[in-house]
């Protein structure tokens, strides 16, 4: 399944984010082409935003898969988690092994995604593909009243060695991800991350090794290094 039905604020303005070209190609088909790659993918569930289901059909129409991957878009919700539980309900009974990959992060290498499809098959319920994080990672104080702009309090410094920055695609056992959609509504803005909601249902939750080109599209300078990831393969 591949969730594009955000907006893509952090990007800034112009057209949305999953339809954004990169080497001439729109981001949305080179992640669903990378889940296809793999030959454990039959089918990609693609998510779209509710008022753009049919011109996302058309779009994907007009770029064939590889193999024999079979292709359905869905409206999606206002959160990832809501799209993401909106594309769980489309998938046909005999599907048992759920992979949930980010449009934005087009250009993760198939190794990737079949190290994480034989971690599942190999029996862990949830798998995330992580690296170990670069930048120390300090923990601030919630503070309602602090002005917006002031210094930020910092709480706590989380040991560098012990942290992991995840990626997607995370796989699940069907009825894990599914148990956890229906036992799970989150509040605000819904989980940025499948496999947090599983490890709330007190389920193990596994890492395996990601990619740095499984990197996620989030802002402006994300976009340079994509370009230049593309050139590079295309060299
Ligand atoms: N997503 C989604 N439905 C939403 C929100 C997000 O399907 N309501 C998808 C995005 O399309 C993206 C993935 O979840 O492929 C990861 O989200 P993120 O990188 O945060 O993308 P956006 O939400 O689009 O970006 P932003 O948060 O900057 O608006
Ligand atoms: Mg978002």
């Amino acid at each position: 399944m591949v969730p594009a039905a955000g907006k893509g604020v952090r990007l800034g303005p112009g057209t949305p984010k999953a339809l954004r070209e990169l080497g001439g190609t729109p981001m949305l088909v080179h992640a669903v082409r990378a889940l296809a790659r793999s030959r454990a993918v039959a089918l990609v569930v693609v998510v779209a935003p509710p008022d753009a289901t049919d011109s996302v059909r058309a779009m994907l129409d007009g770029f064939p898969l590889p193999g024999a991957t079979e292709l359905a878009v869905v409206a999606g919700g206002a959160t990832r988690q809501e799209s993401v539980r909106l594309g769980l309900q489309a998938l046909p009974p005999e599907v048992d092994v759920v992979l949930v990959h980010d449009a934005a992060r087009p250009l993760v290498p198939v190794d990737t995604v079949d190290a994480v499809v034989a971690a599942v098959r190999a029996g862990a319920p949830a798998v995330v593909p992580a690296l170990p994080v670069t930048d120390t990672v300090k923990q601030i104080a919630e503070d309602p009243h602090r002005p917006a702009g002031a210094p930020e309090p910092v709480a706590a410094t989380p040991e560098r060695a012990l942290l992991r920055a995840v990626q997607t695609p995370q796989g699940f056992d069907r009825a894990t991800l599914t148990e956890a959609h229906e036992r799970i509504t989150g509040a605000g803005e819904g989980a940025t991350d499948c496999a947090g909601m599983v490890e709330r249902l007190g389920r193990p939750v596994v890492l395996v090794p990601g990619h740095e080109e499984a990197f996620k599209v989030t802002r402006p300078l994300d976009l340079v290094l994509a370009e230049a990831v593309l050139a590079r393969r295309r060299a």
